[in-house]
Formats: structure tokens, C-alpha cells, sequence
């Protein structure tokens, strides 16, 4: 039946995550090692979170999971192999450094391939399997959710997970290549009562972001987001500056708030009387969405003080944007 069907592509891709650690260990895993080593992950780092290795040659894993004995039609279902009925059996992942993704008991679902160096795709992940549903887990969760930390951290990638739990913040976790999902958003809910948003300091991570907030507070999330300028992501920052430099900028965090009211005023240009205005009625419309009152008058309290403008007309605009909604 479906759970028997379960249990067994949990085993198949367990075998696979022990087969890719063993590799990395091996003479054909040096590659593989010294890549990770170069980007500063230590033994126990690797260890903790089973860190492999694919090998180059297309039916490597295949191979080793025929002489275990498991069924074609299993491994057809397991997301590990490309399956051709002409030219058959080829592995999905060969010749890169290996992230097993792991639920929240910790059992391997799915994995994330990394080429070593410069090379397309990046990343290759698993594909969605009867097991592994992408929009429902975050990579380090099986952490996380025992860390000490107040909080959770929200980041793009394997790696930033990775570094932030190696320099002890045991509270980072990832969405799995996709954006954000209201599911992951209600998951975290369940461990903490605030997220800090950590996402790439580039376009897309500032649209991820934007987009990550409302989804938060949805869940009953308060937000804050860090900024790691000039730095491109925490797995750069840390490698750079290292982790006290790092808990600053996180204690600096910025009110979720204020950073969509900080975004929108960049696509205004303030020296214009007529796209001022503009840029403060998009400003009211966005505080009329605010549904605590008290915390409504603190945004109202705060654009008129950092943008310069007089709190009784700003409030005034908020209330008439109100009676728009009725
Ligand atoms: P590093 O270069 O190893 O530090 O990766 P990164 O995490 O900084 O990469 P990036 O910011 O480009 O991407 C963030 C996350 O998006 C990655 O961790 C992956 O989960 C995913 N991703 C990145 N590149 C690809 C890709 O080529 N294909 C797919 N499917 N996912 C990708
Ligand atoms: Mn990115
Ligand atoms: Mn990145
Ligand atoms: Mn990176
Ligand atoms: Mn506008």
C-alpha cells in the first residue's frame, strides 16, 4: 500500500545518502572534499549534515542499488534516476558535491547536487517524489526546530544553512529552491514567533523578500529583515567578517515593516513633488493593511519622522484610505 510505498523510497534514499557520504570519503570523493573544504566546512559540519559525493561515471548509484536489490520500478519512482525505456537506467545526479534534504525527523527525502566550481545547473534538486513535496519542508528544519536561539532564520541556500549552523546559529533553515510557501511559513510557526529574513542582497533575494513578509505575518510570524551589505549572502558575510560582525547585523535587523516602506520609496524620486505624493499614498495604503491599531500608529508615527512629512496629514490620508475598503 502507499505507506509500505513510502517506507520503501525512504530506505532507497537513505542507502543513497550513505552511498554519496561514503564516496566523499573515498579516493573518487577527493574532488568532492576539497571543494567543501575550500568553502570553509569543517569535518563535523560535513558530518552533521551528511554531506556527499556523486560520482562521475552516469550509473554509479544505479548499479549499487541493483546489487542491493531493489526493484526497477521503486527506483523508477525514487527522483534519483533518469529513466529512458530505450536507453534505461541513468543517474540523475553524477559528479557533484551531494546535500541530503531531510524532514523534520531527519529521514533523507530528497537531495540537492552541487557541480564543484563554475557550471550549469548550479544546483540540481531532487524531483517532487510520493515522498518529497518541496513546498512542505525546509532544509535544516530537523535542527532548527531544537536550536536555543530566539528566533529562526530565513535564507536562499544549502550553503547559507550550512555556514550559519557551523558558526552556531542553529536556527537557519531554507526553502528548497522554490520561494517561499504559505505551508513552510505555518510549519516554522510551530517552533518560533519571529523569522529573520536573510535573503540574497541582489534583486531577485529583495523580491523574495517582499514577497516572504506578507506571507510571515499570515502565519502569526512578526518579521525582520537583515541586511548584509556588501555582501551578497550569509555564507559570503561569514567567511568574510565572521560571526560577531554577524550578530550585530542581525541585532540590527530591520522592522519588515519599514523595509517594504524603504523599497517603495527607491522607486520614487522624492525631489518630485508629484511622485512624493504618489509615494505617500502608496505609503497609507500599505498602513491601512495593518489591522493592530496601536501598531498602525507607530508606522504612521515612524514614515512621517524618517520621510519629513507632517503626522496629521499622513494620518489623515491612512484614515482616508480606510473608508476606501468599506
Ligand atoms: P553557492 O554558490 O553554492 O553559494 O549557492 P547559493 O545558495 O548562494 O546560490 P543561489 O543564491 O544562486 O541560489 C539559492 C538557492 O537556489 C540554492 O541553494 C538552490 O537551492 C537554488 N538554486 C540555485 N541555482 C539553482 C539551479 O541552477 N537550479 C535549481 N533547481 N535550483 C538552484
Ligand atoms: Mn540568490
Ligand atoms: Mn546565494
Ligand atoms: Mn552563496
Ligand atoms: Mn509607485
Amino acid at each position: 500500500d502507499a505507506a509500505d510505498k513510502k517506507s520503501r523510497l525512504l530506505e532507497v534514499n537513505k542507502v543513497a545518502a550513505g552511498y554519496f557520504y561514503m564516496k566523499l570519503r573515498s579516493p573518487a570523493g577527493q574532488h568532492g572534499l576539497a571543494y567543501l573544504k575550500g568553502r570553509g566546512l569543517s569535518d563535523e559540519t560535513m558530518k552533521n549534515f551528511g554531506l556527499g559525493y556523486a560520482d562521475k561515471y552516469r550509473n554509479d548509484l544505479y548499479n549499487y542499488l541493483k546489487k542491493k536489490g531493489y526493484a526497477d520500478d521503486l527506483l523508477k519512482d525514487s527522483g534519483l534516476f533518469h529513466f529512458d525505456e530505450r536507453r534505461g537506467f541513468s543517474d540523475k545526479f553524477w559528479n557533484r558535491v551531494m546535500y541530503p534534504i531531510m524532514d523534520a525527523s531527519s529521514r533523507v527525502i530528497g537531495f540537492g547536487g552541487r557541480v564543484m566550481g563554475e557550471g550549469e545547473p548550479k544546483y540540481l534538486n531532487s524531483p517532487e517524489t510520493e515522498i518529497f513535496n518541496k513546498s512542505r519542508n525546509l532544509y535544516g528544519l530537523h535542527v532548527a526546530r531544537r536550536t536555543r536561539r530566539k528566533n529562526f532564520i530565513i535564507c536562499e541556500g544549502y550553503m547559507d544553512v550550512i555556514s550559519m549552523h557551523q558558526a552556531g546559529y542553529t536556527n537557519a533553515v531554507a526553502s528548497l529552491g522554490t520561494a517561499l510557501t504559505s505551508q513552510q511559513c505555518s510549519l516554522m510557526s510551530r517552533f518560533t514567533k519571529q523569522v529573520l529574513v536573510i535573503y540574497d542582497m541582489d534583486g531577485a533575494g529583495v523580491k523574495a523578500a517582499l514577497r516572504a513578509i506578507p506571507m510571515l505575518r499570515q502565519a502569526g510570524l512578526s518579521t525582520k529583515v537583515v541586511d548584509l551589505k556588501p555582501h551578497k549572502d550569509p555564507d559570503e558575510f561569514l567567511k568574510a567578517e565572521g560571526a560577531e560582525a554577524f550578530e550585530e547585523r542581525l541585532e540590527r535587523a530591520e522592522n519588515s515593516f519599514m523595509f517594504v516602506i524603504r523599497m517603495l520609496e527607491a522607486e520614487h524620486d522624492m525631489s518630485d513633488p508629484e511622485d512624493k505624493s504618489r509615494f505617500f499614498h502608496e505609503c497609507a495604503a500599505k498602513i491601512v493593511e495593518i489591522e493592530d491599531e496601536i501598531e498602525r500608529k507607530s508606522y504612521i508615527d515612524a514614515v512621517a519622522a524618517r520621510y519629513n512629512i507632517d503626522v496629521d496629514l499622513l494620518n489623515s490620508q491612512v484614515n482616508k484610505e480606510a473608508l476606501k475598503g468599506i
